[in-house]
Parts: C-alpha cells; structure tokens; sequence
C-alpha cells in the first residue's frame, strides 16, 4: 500500500527543471524537504546544526547508498553561502604589502556574497536527480561510486541580511558578524591571534562544520565563493615557515591541487582564462595558491586539509556577488561541467584498508606518502579505511599501527577517475611478538582520537610563531586607514 502511495507521488510529482532565481532560506529548505521525499532511494536529507539564529544548515546527501557510509564509496562535499572577507583581519607581512593589497583588491574585498554558489548547487542537486530518473550514464555512474553531500548555505543568516548590488554589499558576516572564514582553528597562526581556540566559543557555523568533519570522512570538497574568477587552494597561510616557497604557502600536496584547481577552471568556460574580472588577478590558468593570493587565518580549506585530511579548495565563480537573475542559466552552463569534473577527481590515487595481525580493520593507523609529511598524518577512519589522492605515479607508503612491524610498500598509481574508482589497495600489516613491544613503537593510542582532531598532528610547533608581528599591526592599520580615506576621496 505505502509503495503505491509512493509511486501514485512520484508519479504525480512534476519534474520541471528547478526555476532559475534566488531562493530564499524557506524555499531552499522546501527544496530539499521535497527531493529528499520524492527521490529516497538516492537521497538523505539531514542538518549539520542550527546558525546563530537557529536555522538549520541542511545537507543533502546523494549516492546510491545515501544514509550511510559504505567501505569503497568515498565522501564529498560542496559548501556555499559561507561568506568571506574582512579586510582588517588579514595578516600582512609588511605594511606595504597591506596597502598595496588593498588597492588591489578594492573591488572584491568590500563584501563577498557567495549567492551564486547555492543557486549552483541547487541546480546541480537537481541535474543529479534527473539524470538518475532519467538512467542518464553520468549520473547512475557517479552516484553509484561516489557519496556527494550538498550544503547549500553555510550562513542562512547572513542571506537573509544580503542586498543584491553586484560590487557592494551586505551580509558577509554571520548574524554575530563574525567572518566564517576566518573563525576556524587555524595550525600557522600563533595562539595570541586565535583568542577562540576553545571550541564551544567558536561560531555556531563553524562549530556545525567541524563536527560535520568528524561525522564523516570526508576526501574531497569545494567551497564556493563570488568575487572573482579563481580557483584557489591550500595554503591560504603560513608563519614564514618552510612552506613558504615564491610568495606561495606550499602544502605537501601541492601538486594534486594544483591539479584539482585546474580541473575546475579548465572545464570551466572562461576560468582558465585567469584575470577575468576587472581588478583580480593574472591568475595563469585560472588557478592560484591561497597564500599567493592573499593570506587569511582561521580559513576553512586549511582546515579541512590540515585537521580532516579532506582536500578542500576555493571556487571563486563569478565577478559579480550577485548578478542578475538572467544571467542565472548561463552561469550555470559555464559551471556545471567544472563541478562534475571536479566530483570524479574523488578518484584519484589510492584507497583501502589496513588490517592488523589478526585481520581485522583497524582505526587510526598512519597511512604515509613518502616525501609528503602532512602536519597530521593520515590515519583510518573508523572502518579502518584510507583515501589517498595522488596523480598516477609511483609512490612508496608507509604504515604504522601500534604492536605491528612498519609496513613499507610501494605502489604504482594509474588515473582512477575514467574507472570511477581509486585504485584499490589494503595494507595486511603484521603483528610483532609481544615480548619485543618497545615503548616508542606506540606513537599513537589507538582508539583516543576519534574526538579529537588535534590527536598526533605535528602543528605544535608552528602554534607561537608569527606573534611578534603585532607590533606592526597598529601602524599597519593607521596606514590602511589612510588608503582608504584617500580612496574614498577619489
Ligand atoms: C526524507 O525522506 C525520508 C523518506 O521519505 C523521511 O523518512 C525523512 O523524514 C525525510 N527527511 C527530512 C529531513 O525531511
Ligand atoms: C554499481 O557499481 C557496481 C560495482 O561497481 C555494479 O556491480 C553495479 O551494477 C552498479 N550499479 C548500477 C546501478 O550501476
Ligand atoms: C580505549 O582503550 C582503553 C584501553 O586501551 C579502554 O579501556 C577504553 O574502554 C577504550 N575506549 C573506547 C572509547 O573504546
Ligand atoms: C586532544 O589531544 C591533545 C594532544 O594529545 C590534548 O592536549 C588535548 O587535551 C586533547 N583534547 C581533548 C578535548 O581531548
Ligand atoms: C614535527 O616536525 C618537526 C620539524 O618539522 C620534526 O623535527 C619533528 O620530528 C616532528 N614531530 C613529529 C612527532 O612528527
């Protein structure tokens, strides 16, 4: 009986294509309350947690196993409508570097509404639910092999503050008016500039999201963001540090993000062109390392990669914040195969599980790249699995699990996303004899980590650095006071 309700309703449902305008909160939440029951099978509909304001921040999983996770079928999220932004906040390493910035970046620091985004990921929702019920290839193939949580406004609060004027704008900030990207633990910046580092006082958003990093192992992500035409990615800073190479803070992944930036931009229809929007850029191929860029603290791609080991980036997606409704459906086109693209990337490298001596899959082992010393090593997850993005090549892994000899192997990546699939390999590590169990081989407790995303990472260090830079901060600020009067005036 409730099956022929069910197919009496998804009979009757009409399956237009989703209007192309910008839906307030209500209606995006109406949205997906009506594909999350029109389309159960490939979807499961759930909040990550209310804002300030007590909306909930809604996600919208799709796969073909969508309320759960399933070992093989790796995690992937799309963020819009975080925001972004606050000038004063930035971290410069010289004055003149601020001053300059600024003058650089008048046209796009102003407010950063990160509109486009949700309308994108609305219609990209709807071309994955149509696709599937229409047994379209691209669609089945991806949801068959890939887990895509979508959330379309990480600050419905600040939404509803926004105007629409392209250039100036309000609502950046969240209702407390804090900047989320700016607002999350942060490994480069010293303790002094994090005043909030007790998580409780973290903003409601913010706090929503790392906890959502917990919930779930996240591999890949993209927050998307207006303003420019970039795709950018970690690091977005630095302590002047080691990783600071050419004006650019280089992670030890550079070359798989550089690679995913550029898929992005390169499917994208005029991104690769880099320096399309008046005052941003060059941006060679349309890609850009955060830092180069502009360095930021508390981002959310830093963290996502630094602490969750999800490889995050920023998809700037359009010159204007808010443009014109009947731009929509070519903003659109010019998107929708750079986010699908950027989706199959998911398949990159290798993926697996660690078993230990006695078979069974075990959580929190360090699955290591040689020559890339993450500041948190990658360890399993819960399933005892592991997801390593890498370009096809050869590479040499080590694994590391308390009472197991160190494993060593090396593996010859070929390019997974034309399969759908990473390649697949489990690490069989082998016990060593109770007796020879030296103290040091315990560099981990196995099972203290879960709630703790500080755990093993090697970001200590790093926590002091950079401090001593205050004292430049007032005359810095006066001097940018002074800019910004002067163009005012002119
Ligand atoms: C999503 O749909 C399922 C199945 O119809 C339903 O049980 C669930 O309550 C819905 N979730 C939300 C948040 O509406
Ligand atoms: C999903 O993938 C599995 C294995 O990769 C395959 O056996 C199955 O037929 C696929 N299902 C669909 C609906 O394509
Ligand atoms: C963690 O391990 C200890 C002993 O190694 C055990 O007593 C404790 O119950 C475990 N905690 C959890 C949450 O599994
Ligand atoms: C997390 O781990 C760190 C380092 O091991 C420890 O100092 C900190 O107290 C832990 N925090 C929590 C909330 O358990
Ligand atoms: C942390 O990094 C420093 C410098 O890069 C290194 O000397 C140290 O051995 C590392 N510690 C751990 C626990 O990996």
């Amino acid at each position: 009986m409730s099956s022929l309700l069910l197919f009496l309703f998804l009979f009757l449902t009409p399956s237009s294509p989703l209007e192309f305008h910008y839906h307030n909160n209500r209606e995006i939440q109406q949205y997906l309350v009506d594909i999350n029951a029109s389309n159960p099978d490939i979807s499961h509909l759930y909040s990550i947690g209310p804002s300030v304001r007590g909306q909930d921040l809604w996600v919208l999983a799709l796969g073909l196993s969508p309320h759960r996770h399933t070992v093989g079928i790796p995690e992937f999220k799309y963020v819009a409508n975080m925001h972004g932004n606050e000038f004063l906040e930035k971290q410069p390493l010289t004055c003149l570097w601020i001053v300059f910035r600024f003058l650089a970046e008048t046209q796009r620091t102003s407010i950063q509404l990160k509109v486009l985004g949700r309308v994108l990921l609305l219609q990209l929702i709807d071309d994955f639910v149509r696709g599937y019920r229409n047994n379209e290839d691209w669609s089945v193939k991806l949801l068959n092999s890939t887990r895509i949580h979508i959330l379309p406004t990480m600050n419905p609060d600040g939404f509803d503050e926004s105007d629409t004027d392209c250039l100036f704008s309000q609502g950046r900030a969240n209702y407390n008016g804090v900047d989320l990207n700016r607002n999350f633990p942060d490994a480069f910046a010293g303790l002094r500039k994090q005043p909030q580092l007790e998580e409780s006082r973290r903003e409601a958003e913010v706090r929503a999201v790392i906890g959502w990093l917990r919930m779930e192992s996240f591999v890949l992500s993209a927050n998307l963001h207006g303003g420019a035409l970039v795709a950018s990615y970690p690091y977005d800073n630095s302590n002047g540090g080691s990783e600071l190479v050419g004006g650019a803070s280089v992670s030890p992944d550079d070359d798989v993000f550089n690679h995913l930036a550029k898929v992005y931009s390169h499917n994208h229809a005029s991104m690769h062109h880099g320096g399309q929007c008046p005052g941003s850029g060059p941006f060679p191929e349309g890609v850009t390392n955060g830092y180069l860029w502009y360095s930021i603290s508390g981002g959310m791609q830093d963290y996502n990669y630094v602490w969750a080991q999800c490889l995050e980036v920023t998809l700037e997606v359009s010159c204007c914040k808010f443009p014109p409704p009947n731009q929509l459906p070519a903003l659109w086109t010019e998107n929708r195969k750079s986010l699908l693209a950027f989706i199959m990337q998911i398949h990159l490298g290798v993926k697996g599980r660690v078993f230990d001596g006695s078979g069974v899959p075990v959580q929190n082992a360090v699955v290591e790249v040689k020559g890339r010393s993450n500041m948190c090593p990658f360890i399993t997850d819960k399933h005892g699995e592991y997801y390593r993005l890498l370009l096809p090549g050869e590479y040499v892994f080590t694994v590391t699990y308390p009472g197991h000899k160190v494993l060593t192997e090396t593996l010859n990546v070929p390019h997974g996303p034309d399969q759908y699939s990473a390649m697949k390999h489990d690490f069989m590590l082998r016990q060593i004899p109770a007796t020879t169990v030296s103290p040091q081989a315990n560099p981990t407790k196995a099972n203290s980590t879960e709630a703790n995303l500080t755990r093993s990472c090697n970001s200590t260090l790093k926590l002091d650095a950079g401090a001593s830079r205050s004292s430049w901060t007032g005359l810095c600020v006066s001097l940018g006071l002074v800019v910004v009067l002067l163009s005012l005036v002119s």
